[in-house]
């Protein structure tokens, strides 16, 4: 005897849920590692905009060797498709050279403490930017995520100016390029996965100038005779395995904005952060103050808070105007 409807449509949704577990627990874990070798490479190497570079240049060749060699099925896509793309590539650009540079002045932890504000830039954004109400219930939830986020920074034993403001930056900037992605993949026939290398190539194409301009050949050339002196020929591994983690996380991360909202994603994404925060505190043994520890848990709080908010009232893409009337 055939299932019921309902019964069929529950069990699709089942399978859907499993689905996307398995990709975010897939997409914290290479998050993890990325983090580990990232932090690692910049201690002994601190050329942020280099590494960001060779992050999305990794990234670009593992897709044109999958395309060349039909591991993955190359997408068809146009001049428009490109043009589309451009602003998400912009933010996605401004979002991880921030994260990096951050990283290279702060622990990672503190990085991420204040990256895990990023649902309360979303609210935002959506709301002064594109119109977009919510519930009084939400802009409190923002109450707890912005005030532990601050509690944590205030109380950071190593703050630093520019580490604060690239993650803030990175947050900013990544929130458009999760809503334009969202908008981006919509409807088209590239995959989630063909979606972010084409953003990692065009990514790469902008990011280049600007890393040499900012730091240039020879002080890469120079601070990497240092860091393999001092490390040894494994410091070579270390900014591989960063570079490859990084597009694997950001790939997978891809795989699953396929499926879910922008709203969704970001909280997805805070979660993430738990386990890179504990993660990097244990490696790095990054000294922590217990009110600084109380920050941090507040900010993760209120996102939880927030996602129990925002269940209801997922932000609908379609109800999005379109990237020409936000950008103009
Ligand atoms: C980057 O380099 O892009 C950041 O480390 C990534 O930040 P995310 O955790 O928001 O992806």
């Amino acid at each position: 005897k055939s299932p019921s409807p309902a019964a069929a449509e529950a069990k699709s949704e089942a399978a859907k849920s499993v689905k996307i577990g398995i990709y975010f627990a897939t997409w914290w874990a290479l998050n993890v590692v990325f983090n580990i070798y990232n932090k690692k490479v910049l201690n002994a190497y601190p050329y942020p905009w280099l590494t960001s570079t060779l992050s999305l240049a990794c990234g670009s060749l593992m897709m044109l060797v999958s395309w060349a060699t039909k591991i993955a099925e190359p997408p068809k896509i146009n001049l428009e498709f490109w043009k589309a793309l451009f602003p998400v590539a912009v933010a996605h650009t401004i979002g991880h050279v921030a994260a990096t540079v951050s990283m290279s002045k702060v622990a990672v932890s503190f990085t991420h403490i204040i990256k895990s504000g990023e649902p309360a830039f979303s609210v935002i954004v959506s709301r002064f930017l594109l119109g977009e109400r919510f519930p009084p219930a939400v802009y409190l939830s923002l109450v707890p995520i912005i005030g532990g986020c601050g509690l944590a920074a205030l109380t950071e034993l190593n703050f630093n100016m520019t580490g604060f403001m690239g993650a803030m930056i990175s947050n900013l900037a990544f929130v458009f390029r999760n809503i334009f992605s969202k908008k981006g993949m919509k409807g088209k026939s590239v995959s989630g996965m063909n979606y972010y290398a084409c953003l990692s190539m065009l990514s790469l194409l902008i990011l280049t100038p600007f890393a040499i301009a900012v730091e240039g050949p020879h002080m890469w050339a120079a601070g990497w005779k240092e860091a393999v002196s001092e490390i040894g020929p494994q410091f070579i591994w270390w900014v591989t395995a960063q570079s490859i983690f990084y597009h694997l996380y950001n790939q997978v991360s891809y795989m699953s904005l396929d499926e879910i909202s922008p709203l969704t994603f970001s909280v997805g994404n805070t979660m993430k952060r738990i386990s890179v925060i504990v993660s990097s505190i244990i490696i790095f043994r990054t000294p922590v103050q217990p009110i600084n520890a109380l920050g941090a848990a507040i900010a993760i709080l209120g996102t939880f808070l927030y996602s129990q908010t925002v269940k209801e009232i997922l932000l609908e893409v379609d109800s999005l105007p379109s990237i020409e009337s936000v950008m103009a």
